[in-house]
């Protein structure tokens, strides 16, 4: 038996170094009207060096902790979505638990690129709505600084630094909360978009490094047709499956990536501007930030109120596909 879970909290930090486009012209053969005209990026943010993805995940944490009126110990589980975790192993969720001294969460990291944040509120909702735990933090937040080739003009454009986190936590049959969510994962397209060097396939060798396979490659072109095309079928699928259409919805917050994906897809929907959160321009693709960071900005605009049904979307390397239907809850 599922019990209804609400969002109680929301938190969001960005490290305060940006890198601007015209600073990018400065790095490699581009221009500031290309990157702005082709993905509607302006800056992004950027960690500095030593700064690890726990450490941009903590704020928010805490931000989403305090406005859920609970304290870290009354956490049951902790979930991070990240590509870029502070190690291997131990994982990132076990970095931040101890440093929020939540001694009561059990609790791992999620790898799903851009979806991570989607599916860590999935499964941190799946974690509340079953019982298992009260509350539960669900993290999206990544420093891709740390995996960005700064020397290859088709990725260094495109990404940031960011963290997002919601508290989720067992609600009343009337207050608003999560109605549902519809994942998927499409493993053929994993060349699109991949890190190919520093797992157990090719451990860091001298040659990895000096072949540059520590950084993100890119086919753009064929992400980006595919983030268009699934946005639009996994939003219609999961609005059916709740008797709904793009009518009803509030809000529509997909994965920031590029404002051309976001458009295109949303014109498909029908979705006019009014009702859909574009944000990239000051971040860029923040990985599993995006999400958060949009909700954040869409909050604080007034734009996202209490009980506006939103439908959120991201589509990443994986591929992976998410989609979470909820009413907003605080
Ligand atoms: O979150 C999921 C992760 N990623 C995405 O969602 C990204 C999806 N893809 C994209 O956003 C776009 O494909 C890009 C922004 C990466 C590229 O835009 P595009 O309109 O698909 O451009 P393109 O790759 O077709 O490249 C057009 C031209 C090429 O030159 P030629 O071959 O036409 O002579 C590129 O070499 O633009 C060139 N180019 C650049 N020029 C200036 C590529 N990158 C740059 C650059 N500055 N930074």
């Amino acid at each position: 038996m599922m019990r209804p879970v609400k969002v109680s909290g929301l938190g969001t930090f960005v490290p305060p170094r940006t890198l601007t486009n015209e600073q990018l012209e400065q790095m490699v053969e581009t221009s500031s009207d290309w990157i702005m005209q082709r993905t509607g990026i302006r800056e992004r943010h950027i960690a500095d060096k030593g700064v690890a993805t726990s450490d941009i995940a903590y704020p928010a944490a805490l931000a989403a902790i305090a406005e859920a009126g609970i304290t870290p110990a009354h956490l049951g589980f902790i979930v991070v979505g990240t590509t870029t975790p502070d190690t291997i192993f131990p994982s990132t969720a076990c970095v931040l638990q101890a440093r929020l001294g939540a001694a009561n969460a059990w609790g791992f990291d999620l790898g799903a690129a851009c979806s991570g944040f989607l599916y860590s509120l999935s499964t941190a909702y799946t974690m509340v709505a079953t019982g298992a735990c009260d509350h539960a933090l669900a993290v999206g937040a990544d420093v891709m600084s740390s995996i960005i080739d700064y020397t290859d003009r088709t990725t260094c454009i495109l990404f940031g630094d960011g963290a997002g986190a919601v508290v989720l936590s067992a609600a009343g049959p009337a207050e608003p909360g999560i109605i549902d969510f519809w994942n998927e994962i499409d493993g053929t397209g994993g060349p699109s978009l991949c890190m190919p060097a520093g797992g157990s396939r090719m451990p860091a060798s001298h040659e990895t490094v000096d072949k540059r396979l520590h950084f993100v490659k890119q086919d753009g072109t064929a992400v980006f047709k595919f983030a268009v095309r699934k946005t639009e079928e996994i939003s219609r699928r999961l609005l059916e499956r709740n008797g709904l259409t793009s009518r009803d919805l509030d809000l529509f917050v997909s994965h920031q990536a590029n404002r051309r994906i976001i458009e295109a897809a949303t014109e498909r929907l029908e979705l006019e501007p009014s009702r859909v959160i574009i944000n990239l321009e000051r971040f860029g693709n923040t990985t599993a930030g995006t999400i958060p960071l949009a909700l954040n900005d869409a909050r604080a605009e007034g734009r996202l109120k209490k009980g506006n049904l939103v439908l959120l979307t991201s589509v990443g390397a994986g591929f992976t596909v998410g989609s979470v239907l909820l009413r907003w809850g605080c």
